[in-house]
């Protein structure tokens, strides 16, 4: 049998280059080998201050967007058509270390940068990781590909399994694990001591979809040397550069321009320029798709919720067996 996979990303913003080459690339390379699950988490993005009316723009975005880069409709879903999600939240707060939630590192980055001016800051921002791990355990996943920056929240959501697991006697979840691809942590080109991320600001993102112009301006102006690299050792932004370059399938230009660094003759411009055209030639098909699945944008719809629709099946049934287990009511009692 097939081991099964699970992953997920948010409705906020733009897919960058970070998502695309921290996660949703492998989550279309494991499509062949694995049975794959992979969903649009709304009931996530509403743990940050938004805009309704923007979210479901955003999540159909997102899907088609997903779907230009190649991930298989019939894999995907909609958090919020399947709410099973949010009951097995419930059912794991009750298994979850409240301590161990405000100890969560994305937890207090968010926290900070989400109050508002009336120092707002949801219960549900607080509560996010155990929604994904009610997103990761209902499927009943082996392995989660992420990027780096998720490792703590599958250590929570394995933590939560061990302790349902024990409670109800039972080896019911497996424990699930993260999957990274070999550039889990892509950093920002203007700023490359921080990770690449759509919160930072437009500077600190280059947007999968963005016209060739823009990415090859991104690139052109990325921040090669800080100033405080210790000689003989590559600088994070130059090494970010060649990641992507790696990443985008370049195996030969990226042996050749290694060379020359060594060698002690890398010109920057030359790397910047082979990567920006690397980037332009990886996103023109995507774009490409992109506009196709504009033109069919109701058929792509009509796809998404019959496949959420099947997808909830197997929500249901994990829910139901969780219920049975934790001592909860069924109709049959
Ligand atoms: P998010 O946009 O935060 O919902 O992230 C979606 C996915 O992209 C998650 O699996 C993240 O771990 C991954 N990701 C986000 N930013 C980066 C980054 N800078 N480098 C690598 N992976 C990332
Ligand atoms: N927290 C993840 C992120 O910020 C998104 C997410 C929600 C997720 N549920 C998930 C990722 C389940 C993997 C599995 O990227």
């Amino acid at each position: 049998m097939k081991k099964r996979v699970l992953s997920a990303i948010q409705p906020t913003g733009h897919m960058h280059l970070g998502n695309y080459f921290g996660a949703v690339k492998n989550w279309v390379d494991l499509q062949q080998d694995y049975e794959c699950t992979y969903g649009v988490v709304d009931y996530h993005a509403i743990t940050m201050p938004y805009s309704p009316e923007k979210l479901r723009n955003a999540t159909w975005d997102l899907l088609i967007n997903l779907i230009a880069v190649g991930v298989e409709p019939q894999h995907l879903f909609i958090q919020s058509l399947v709410p099973e999600h949010t009951e097995l939240c419930w059912i794991f707060n009750c298994f979850c270390s409240y301590g161990q939630l405000t100890r969560m590192t994305q937890f207090k980055d968010k926290s900070s940068e989400g109050k508002g001016e009336d120092g707002f800051i949801s219960a549900g921002l607080l509560d996010y990781p155990v929604l994904q791990a009610a997103d990761i355990l209902i499927y009943r996943a082996d392995y989660v590909p992420v990027g780096k920056d998720q490792e703590q929240h599958l250590e929570l959501a394995r933590n939560i399994a061990v302790r349902f697991n024990n409670q109800v006697g039972k080896e019911y979840f497996v424990l699930p694990e993260t999957l990274y691809t070999e550039t889990p942590k892509i950093l920002s080109t203007a700023d490359p001591t921080r990770k690449m991320s759509k919160s930072a600001g437009d500077k600190h993102y280059i947007n999968v979809f963005a016209e060739p112009a823009v990415i090859r301006k991104q690139i052109k102006s990325a921040v090669t040397d800080t100033g405080d690299t210790p000689a003989g050792t590559m600088s994070p932004g130059v090494q970010n550069l060649f990641e992507m370059l790696k990443a985008c399938g370049e195996q030969e230009a990226y042996n050749s321009l290694m060379d020359t660094y060594h060698a002690g003759q890398l010109k920057y411009v030359e790397l910047k320029e082979t990567v920006g055209e690397a980037l332009v030639k990886l996103t023109t098909p995507f774009h490409e798709r992109k506009k196709e699945l504009q033109a069919n944008k109701k058929e792509v719809k009509d796809q998404i919720k019959a496949s959420s629709a099947e997808i909830r099946k197997r929500a249901q049934e994990t829910v139901k067996e969780v219920k049975e287990l934790a001592g909860l009511m069924n109709v049959r009692y």
